[in-house]
């Protein structure tokens, strides 16, 4: 059995212009595995492809060219299998008005021909918090509720992959705690993959082992958070100095620059020069330190670093 929850070889996309409008490529050829059992991070900036990848994965978008395979399964060899393997929350709130959350939940279920005994729906409205809302239409539901349905919705098939595009953009600190703490439970627990798109860098910083980031329709980088989190070389080194400074460390691979609440920034190439090192160019500038803290690089920073200079 494959070691992988989903493999993407060579997939492309060109979604066909409208009257007068150019073709849109929106996947140029792209390989990337998720391994079973991590929680995956998709990011981007909008018009990435991010959707595009994860709605050919639910089968709601038909690929141009290239291979997807789900839990093994090929999407073209075994399409209902494949199916089976994957449940994904959608990015837009497509929710039929007139069914109530145990309805849609019911046929859904019916859909992926999920046997009426081995239906859920109970415990996925109390899971998702929707319990009292069991029998309310659908259309009077505020839009907190309906992505808690949608996430219901992807999960009655007990799918091995959960796929969640976008979860928490515009939703309130309480539902993004409510629904991180039922992904992590998901995959902890029962040990389902999660691959999610966010927009969120901090987000994804806490919550992925493993990221990949999209630039215009292409994977620039895919790697372990923490090893991507690593990649930049940039370290800055926070001094409170004893007393003010009046001059500055010169060193080669070194910045300093003094900040309006006193402190004393040194920025520094992490391969080329040494903590010690630094330390040393600041006590041969006869500095003495009163407080020292580091600033590591974020998500942000090596997001930002590989889109600018990307492989467009
Ligand atoms: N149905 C569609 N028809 C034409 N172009 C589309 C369609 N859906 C997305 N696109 C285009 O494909 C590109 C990728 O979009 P999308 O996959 O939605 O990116 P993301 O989710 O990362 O924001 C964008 O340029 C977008 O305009
Ligand atoms: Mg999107």
């Amino acid at each position: 059995m494959s070691h992988d929850a989903i493999r993407i070889e060579g997939l492309r996309k060109t979604y066909r212009g409208a009257k007068n409008e150019p073709a849109q490529e929106a996947l140029k050829g792209i390989d990337l595995t998720v391994p079973r059992g991590s929680v995956f991070g998709l990011l981007g900036a909008n018009g990435a492809g991010k959707s595009t990848l994860i709605n050919i994965l639910a089968g709601l978008v038909v690929k141009s060219a290239g291979r997807v395979e789900i839990c093994g399964w090929d999407q073209d060899v075994n399409p209902r299998q494949s199916r089976a393997a994957i449940g994904v929350m959608p990015q837009e709130l497509n929710l039929d008005p007139f069914f109530t959350p145990r309805g849609a939940l019911e046929v859904q279920a019916g859909l992926y021909g999920v046997p009426k005994s081995e239906r859920r729906s109970d415990a996925i409205l109390e899971m998702v918090g929707l319990s009292d809302k069991a029998e309310a239409y659908a259309r009077t539901l505020s839009g907190g509720m309906r992505r808690r349905l949608l996430l219901g919705k992807a999960l009655v098939h007990s799918p091995s992959v959960l796929v969640l595009d976008e979860p928490t953009a515009g939703v309130d600190i309480e539902l993004r705690k409510m629904l991180w703490e039922n992904v992590r439970k998901l995959n902890q627990e029962r040990g389902m993959t999660i691959i999610l798109t966010t927009h969120y860098l901090e987000e994804a910083e806490e919550m992925c082992d493993e990221i990949a980031i999209m630039h215009q329709g292409a994977v620039v980088a895919r790697d372990s958070t923490r090893n991507l989190l690593g990649q930049l070389d940039s370290k800055t080194m926070v001094i409170e100095p004893a007393e003010a400074v009046s001059t500055l460390p010169e060193v080669e691979n070194l910045t300093a620059e003094s900040r309006s609440d006193g402190t004393l920034a040194l920025t520094y190439s992490a391969s080329q020069l040494s903590a010690d090192a630094v330390l040393e160019a600041v006590r041969a500038a006869n500095i003495r330190i009163r407080d020292v803290r580091t600033e590591q690089a974020d998500l942000e920073d090596v997001f930002l670093s590989l889109t600018r200079s990307g492989a467009a």
